[in-house]
């Protein structure tokens, strides 16, 4: 009998307080940044749903390719009965590993968007009649306690979600996923690679204008949860590229020069007129630069795969 348990590792007001504390340091500093994890609220998540089936997008089609492709490969390799998978989302790839596991026990999605995590775990259940699902509402990056299942453990983190961690959170968000491993699970990794600039740019910039959608969605986010009075049409998107960081930034440009009020906060934000706040940045990886963060946060890299055209890649690395 499958069972479907959700569990949210952190007070509602827990997530109200971490809001309020990152848009007072991130509005306060010059340049204004936000992080990334509050573009996912329910209508952010479906937007990020629509982004993965553009043209532009090709990410989740390339990491969907490589998963279908070496599946039977990561089952083998690490006997998993337990899949944990952080930013799960709707856990639609993942079904590609589910049904590749035979000895699957139980699937841990962790995710900030509860709206996600109901959607994707009742359509899996529904499918896996032997599975027990418990889901995780957590911050992937705020030090995880997981359920007691039975090991061998595979921690999934897909999506190239990695890439907006920056350099310095990625090392100490792989030492504490690291914490999470005994010897014989495993990291599965996937990181979207350096590429031409044009086919990056236009993954975040695409012609019908979802990722702008989404991007804007963070003021939304703030206008309700904080009762501010940002207008969306008062900031154009803007995706570039960084060729030094190998990064590719998302980040709202104020047209005109504006001033934001926060009641929430009793603060009001000055924006000049051109005045850009970053929301994103999305690192694009290379084969040697993963290998080393793996080794260095304890975890040997085993396996490397790409997708054909060689835009994608995922990664195993085992816990010694
Ligand atoms: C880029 S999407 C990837 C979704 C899915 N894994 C895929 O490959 O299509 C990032 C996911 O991570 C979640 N997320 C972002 N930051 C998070 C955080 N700090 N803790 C937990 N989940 C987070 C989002 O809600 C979203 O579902």
């Amino acid at each position: 009998m499958s069972t479907f348990l959700v569990t949210r590792t952190l007070p509602e007001d827990a997530t109200e307080a971490a809001l309020r504390a990152d848009v007072l340091h991130g509005l306060n500093r010059t340049p204004k940044t936000l992080p990334p994890k509050w573009f996912y609220d329910a209508h952010g998540s479906e937007l990020f749903e629509k982004i993965t089936e553009l043209p532009e997008y090709y990410p989740t089609r390339a990491e969907r390719e490589i998963l279908v492709a070496r599946a039977a490969e990561i089952a083998d390799a690490t006997g998993a009965r337990t899949l944990v998978e952080l930013g799960s989302g709707s856990s639609d790839k993942t079904r590609h590993l589910l049904d590749a596991l035979p000895a699957l026990h139980t699937y841990v999605p962790v995710d900030v968007s509860e709206s996600a995590l109901t959607q994707a775990g009742q359509a899996l259940i529904a499918e896996h009649p032997s599975l027990a699902v418990h889901a995780l509402i957590a911050d992937f990056t705020g030090g995880l306690t997981l359920p007691g299942t039975p090991g061998p453990r595979l921690v999934a983190f897909l999506g190239g979600t990695i890439g907006n961690l920056l350099p310095a959170e990625r090392a100490t968000f792989l030492a504490s996923v690291r914490t999470l491993l005994s010897p014989g699970d495993a990291l599965l990794l996937g990181t979207d690679l350096v590429k031409d600039e044009s086919v990056l740019v236009d993954a975040y910039d695409d012609a019908a204008g979802v990722t702008a959608a989404f991007n804007k969605n963070v003021l939304s986010v703030v206008n309700r949860e904080l009762g501010a009075d940002f207008d969306p049409d008062d900031f154009a998107h803007v995706a570039l590229w960084d060729a030094e960081e190998e990064w590719i930034e998302m980040r709202l440009r104020a047209r005109s020069r504006l001033t934001v009020k926060i009641p929430a906060l009793d603060l009001a934000v000055d924006f000049a007129a051109g005045e850009e706040l970053r929301t994103e940045v999305s690192a694009k990886f290379r084969e040697d630069g993963v290998r080393g963060e793996m080794a260095a946060a304890g975890l040997e890299m085993t396996h490397w795969w790409t997708d054909e055209e060689g835009r994608f890649a995922l990664s195993l690395s085992m816990a010694r």
